[in-house]
């Protein structure tokens, strides 16, 4: 198929862009220079040089792509939302934009949105895509987004969310920035670390994405992750003994934390255990389905990909 995805320069958009170019998709990229452009033409992607917030540099590449898949997330300029509202109204105008005869057929197209399990807030108790959502303050932005997705969809279109765990694997995000901190000897944990993160493998989280590429079926809210329920300290005792030295561990409190890092630190401290029923329907199972079942290959993958 045709796609139009964003993001392939980041952490999970990388693994779907792989993923589907594996799997024999068609991959237009959107990047930010000519830089990224070579980077991801050498992975199989056909680059478009442009930006999330000027709809008119990738409205003409996103026209006539039988699917769109958004990673990307302008992190960095402090407009994240508003950018993300502008590339998805950019996005599902294309979805939703009459084909010329002899082009796929409308009932094959797609729009995949990437939100996050901190749409859930707190959930001691195991949730799937069926609870309500109760955001924490840092993306309350999102669930207005996810409606929008989630309501774009016809008999013509079919929309989806995927909600991911926190990623792991490879060199980058939240678990990379804790095994950098073990391997240099100091971990800050906010909180008790008692709490449970929803973790998923970065190349598993793309291997759903080609799933709900290749299932005409597939439409609404999927959870992403490995249901390991692993709390921070449950993380950091396993790789613990793979590392030159054990770390010490400075439990931080959530206040001084918050006034350090804002509304992030409550990201950080929350406590989750989250189900994805419907991923596993799809006949999704995740090749890892922990961090600390994998300690040893893990830190290895974190120590390679920065090389
Ligand atoms: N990582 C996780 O654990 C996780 C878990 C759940 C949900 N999510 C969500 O998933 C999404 C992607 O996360 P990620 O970890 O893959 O992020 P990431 O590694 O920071 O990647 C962000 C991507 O967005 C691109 N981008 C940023 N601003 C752009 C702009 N103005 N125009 C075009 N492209 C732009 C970046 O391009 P450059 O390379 O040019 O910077 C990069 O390719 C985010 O919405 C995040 O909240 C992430």
């Amino acid at each position: 198929m045709r796609i139009f995805l964003t993001g392939a320069t980041g952490y999970i958009g990388g693994a779907v862009l792989d993923a589907l170019v594996k799997h024999g998709h068609d991959v237009t990229a959107l990047v930010r220079d000519n830089e990224k452009a070579a980077r991801v033409a050498a992975r199989g992607g056909r680059p478009v040089v442009g930006s999330l917030a000027e709809p008119a540099s990738y409205r003409a590449a996103a026209d006539a792509q039988d699917g769109y898949i958004h990673t990307a997330f302008d992190a960095a300029s402090g407009k994240g939302a508003a950018t993300d509202r502008i590339a998805l109204d950019t996005l599902l105008a294309a979805a939703r934009r009459p084909r010329t005869v002899g082009t796929q057929t409308p009932a094959t197209r797609f729009v995949i949105y990437t939100s996050g399990v901190w749409v859930l807030g707190r959930a001691p108790e195991p949730v799937a895509e069926d609870a309500p959502v109760n955001p924490i303050a840092l993306v309350t932005w999102r669930v207005p987004h996810e409606s929008l997705v989630l309501d774009a969809a016809t008999e013509t279109l079919r929309t989806i969310v995927v909600r991911p765990g926190v990623v792991y694997g490879g060199g980058a995000g939240i678990m990379g920035d804790v095994f950098k901190q073990a391997t240099n000897g100091l971990v800050r944990v906010i909180g008790d670390g008692n709490n449970c993160w929803p973790l998923v493998y970065d190349r598993d989280l793309a291997d759903l994405y080609t799933r709900l590429v290749a299932r005409p079926d597939a439409s609404g809210v999927y959870h992403a992750n490995d249901e390991a329920d692993e709390c921070v300290n449950d993380v950091i005792a396993a790789i613990s003994p793979y590392l030159p030295n054990r770390p010490d561990v400075r439990h931080v409190p959530l206040d001084e934390a918050r006034s350090k890092m804002g509304p992030y630190a409550d990201a950080l401290s929350l406590d989750q255990r989250v189900r994805s029923p419907r991923a596993r329907a799809l006949g999704w199972a995740p090749s890892l389905r922990s961090v600390s079942g994998s300690a040893a290959r893990l830190l290895e993958e974190w120590r390679t990909a920065r090389v």
